[in-house]
């Protein structure tokens, strides 16, 4: 069970924090070595754990019928994760047992697949049903040549996968409230690649410090100068960015209080995705470390209302865009920026003050996560 805080409860602490100019402190300021950003040690023990936890892979929505996959490098292992005929969803690694080819790229629905280079077809469930010219191959046990099957499982609305390691690893996934409903739908996937490590990217999520410097014209117009309230469950954190105008809940009586449109919740699921749940959609970020200073963003947007009335639909493509067109568009050009001011040399160590506590919860919790290897 998660111990997030209820959205009355959010709102109170909110209108608090408005009414005496406050903020969510941490106890403790945590200063980060700047060579965790630097060193390729450090990236290839980072990649070596999110290979062995459970890691959000895509929404269950993006893999909405039997035959839906998507095909790609999660912690730099080619993966291919797959909704049965049976509905349930599988992972494998992604190589054909003949030769090794990649047997899927991409995403699709398909009701095999087809080894490109001599045909060899595996089954939706991995089971390897046809050879091309078999008797070529005369001692070959079919039965062990299916394509080599990874854990996978859903929660919360996402799929997670843990190539070297327990699914159900400790019970992480018992601790997440329900993130991605049956009702949201996908309107936009994009991949795109941002210069900088996958930390300073993910850090950017994590503070609303910066809004108001950052984001003065874009998203400052509408939230505040440094008010958040932050929540740890597990290794995990929720960030909760207010709009100004919540302010007017507080004329609303507590068990009145809705809070749709007033505020975005951030959840940073430990290590690498951030979800956004914005007004009108939510954004489910993976990031993929590509190299130290270069990381892969896969996102998908997912509509918050059932209705596919044309009207709303459109309202939350205008919702998508502002966000992804402005305030976004900054942050990624502050995070390429300060992973070339890491290149200076200036800084030996960052300090992270008490208004970015979710910071230090990450870094904390990764640290503890390489020494112990889970
Ligand atoms: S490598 Fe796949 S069929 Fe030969
Ligand atoms: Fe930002």
């Amino acid at each position: 069970m998660t111990i997030l805080m209820s959205d009355q409860k959010v709102t109170q602490r909110i209108l608090e924090h408005i009414e005496k100019g406050t903020t969510d402190l941490s106890d403790d300021i945590w200063r980060e070595p700047v060579a965790n950003y630097r060193s390729g040690d450090r990236l290839a023990a980072e990649i070596n754990l999110l290979r062995r936890l459970p890691v959000p892979f895509c929404p269950s929505a993006a893999l909405a019928e039997a035959g839906a996959y998507i095909a790609r490098e999660a912690a730099g292992t080619p993966i291919i994760v797959v909704r049965g005929q049976d509905g349930a969803v599988r992972a494998f690694r992604n190589a054909c047992r003949h030769r090794g080819m990649l047997v899927a790229t991409g995403s699709g629905c398909t009701k095999a697949f087809v080894c490109r280079y001599h045909g060899w077809t595996y089954r939706l469930d991995g089971s390897l049903s046809h050879i091309p010219h078999e008797y070529g191959f005369p001692d070959l046990d079919k039965a062990t040549h299916g394509l080599v099957s990874v854990p996978a499982v859903e929660r919360s609305g996402l799929v997670f996968v843990a190539q070297d390691g327990d699914i159900d690893n400790a019970g992480v996934l018992d601790t997440l409230p329900d993130l991605i409903g049956p009702q949201q739908k996908i309107f936009a996937r994009t991949e795109s690649e941002t210069e900088a490590n996958w930390k300073i990217v993910a850090e950017g999520f994590l503070e609303g410090y910066h809004i108001r410097s950052t984001h003065r014209d874009t998203f400052y117009p509408y939230g505040f100068d440094n008010l958040n309230v932050i929540e740890q469950f597990g290794r995990n954190s929720r960030v909760t960015f207010p709009f100004r105008r919540i302010a007017k809940l507080a004329d609303v009586p507590p068990e009145r209080r809705r809070v749709d449109g007033l505020l975005t919740y951030v959840y940073h699921l430990f290590p690498n995705v951030m979800i956004a749940v914005l007004s009108q959609h939510t954004k489910v970020v993976l990031l993929e470390p590509v190299s130290i200073d270069r990381t892969r963003l896969i996102t998908f947007a997912l509509s918050n209302i059932g209705s596919s009335d044309s009207e709303q639909q459109e309202a939350v493509a205008r919702d998508a865009a502002f966000v992804d067109q402005t305030g976004a568009a900054e942050d990624r050009d502050v995070t390429c920026a300060i992973q070339r001011g890491i290149g200076s040399g200036a800084n030996t160590v960052f300090t992270y003050g008490r208004f970015e506590g979710a910071i230090a919860h990450f870094h904390r919790s990764l640290d503890a996560a390489l020494a112990t290897g889970s």
